[in-house]
């Protein structure tokens, strides 16, 4: 089975050549690798923990879908989606919070840190944080467990949240029996680079360093490189490659080769405005034709939305039905009620009904129909008409050996664990859940009658 990897991607500010480099490009190559289902979101309930300014929201968001689609994310193979498009990520957050312990929260570093800085401050050890920071590794829990992920890339700071997310689904598997969830373990990128700024330190909003990915243009990404610190050695004088974060940029847009042709020249006097040129040629060779996607995909709004949907509708094919076993799980299901509840007979003499067949092969199978006559189900073929017969009985009679299964896409009934019937398919998932409904009550009315 294919290792299923899935990661966030928090949507605060814009990308700029540093989260490229050590995050967008590795995530990427990553996804194309045969044998891995990844699964990449933006984490945009998460962007509302910090960011008050709903402007900002959007723009990131929007920003950020447009930046992964034009580096070359493969959104038919990635299962790409925003993290609010998927209503069964909060539902699965508060199944959790209530196994959760509140003293795990308690310890999470980046809630301790904004309490360490009030009491530092002598203010009120709570002041100004939000329940939505407390909750943080709760939602991010739900991002991973909702998808059964096994492998979640992340930095060095988010090793807690995992650690985190394995003990809650632990707590909620020894609370409610079972296997619920498999177990997520983090994935460290060791050797993940860390570009430099303009300045030599890591690149990085907070420093003021950084080179942006897109913004401004060709003209932009030139002008920036410009401002990369080097010494004052002229032309012509031998100059120290690691003396000038531009080395450590040119290494990431070059072969080995062509970086160590570059370290020569600058050991042997290349001057520093032709070496910046030299970097702005490789940067630009890599990124250009990725900023022309970007801006047409900055310009057709439209289309990201069209393909995060498409991602919704895939990650909801597999959340919706886990979120219903889960919450078969809690004692929160449906179908267990469906034996015990007494059902009234519509009035009129319209009411569901099964109708057997012989189809082409024939084979004998039956339909099932709503009252208003559109048809629900369509069963198995059987050889043999009396196992026809039996099956029908069973949906006749109130008992948990019969089973309805939300598989995404489309309905199954079991009887006994098998599969005995199952709806066409749609590729919109309230269609399917309103399906669902409707064979709950033509079933209920089956049994009624
Ligand atoms: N907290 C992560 C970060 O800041 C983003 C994130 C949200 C995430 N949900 C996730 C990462 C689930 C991995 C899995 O980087």
């Amino acid at each position: 089975m294919a290792k299923r990897v899935l990661t966030g991607i928090t949507t605060t500010g814009i990308p700029h050549l540093g989260n490229y480099v050590g995050a967008i490009r590795p995530a990427i190559a990553a996804s194309r690798e045969a044998g891995v289902d990844a699964f990449y979101f933006m984490a945009d309930y998460h962007a509302l923990i910090k960011a008050g300014d709903p402007k900002r929201v959007a723009e990131s968001r929007q920003a950020l879908a447009a930046t992964w689609l034009a580096a070359g994310l493969d959104h038919e193979k990635v299962t790409f989606y925003r993290q609010s498009d998927v209503p069964e990520i909060p539902e699965l957050c508060w199944l959790l919070t209530c196994v959760t312990a509140k003293g795990l929260l308690n310890r999470a570093h980046a809630y301790k840190a904004s309490v360490d800085q009030n009491t530092a401050a002598g203010e009120d050890p709570d002041a100004g944080i939000t329940a939505g920071l407390y909750m943080y590794p709760v939602l991010m829990a739900a991002d991973i467990l909702a998808f059964d992920a096994h492998w979640v890339p992340v930095g060095r700071d988010q090793i807690q949240h995992i650690e985190m997310a394995r003990d809650i689904a632990q707590r909620f598997n020894h609370r409610y029996g079972g296997d619920h969830f498999v177990q997520p373990e983090a994935l460290i990128e060791e050797h993940s680079a860390i570009l430099p700024g303009l300045d030599g330190r890591k690149m990085s909003k907070s420093y003021d360093n950084t080179i942006p990915l897109f913004e401004g243009g060709s003209r932009g990404l030139k002008e920036s490189i410009s401002r990369i610190v080097t010494d004052s050695r002229g032309p012509g004088e031998a100059k120290d490659p690691d003396s000038t974060s531009l080395t450590m940029i040119y290494r990431s847009f070059a072969s080995d080769t062509q970086y160590g042709e570059f370290r020569q020249a600058l050991e042997q006097g290349l001057a520093w405005g032709e070496a910046k040129q030299q970097l702005f040629a490789r940067v630009e060779a890599e990124i250009g034709p990725m900023r022309d996607a970007y801006e047409d995909l900055q310009a057709h709004p439209e289309r990201v939305e069209a393909i995060l949907q498409d991602g919704a509708r895939k990650a909801r094919a597999l959340a919706v039905p886990k979120l219903a076993a889960l919450r078969e799980a809690v004692g929160l299901g449906r179908a267990s009620a469906m034996a015990a509840r007494p059902v009234a007979k519509p009035k009129g003499d319209k009411s569901a009904r099964l109708a057997s067949f012989r189809d082409d092969l024939g084979q004998f199978r039956f339909r099932l129909f709503a009252a208003d006559g559109r048809e629900l189900l369509l069963s198995v073929p059987f050889a043999d008409p009396k196992q026809a017969g039996q099956a029908q009985a069973a949906l006749r009679t109130p008992s948990a050996a019969v089973e309805l299964v939300n598989a995404g896409d489309h309905v199954e009934l079991k009887l006994n664990g098998e599969v005995l019937a199952h709806s066409s398919s749609h590729p919109d998932v309230e269609a399917v859940s309103s399906l669902e409904f409707g064979i709950r009550q033509a079933l209920d009315q089956l049994q009624a009658g």
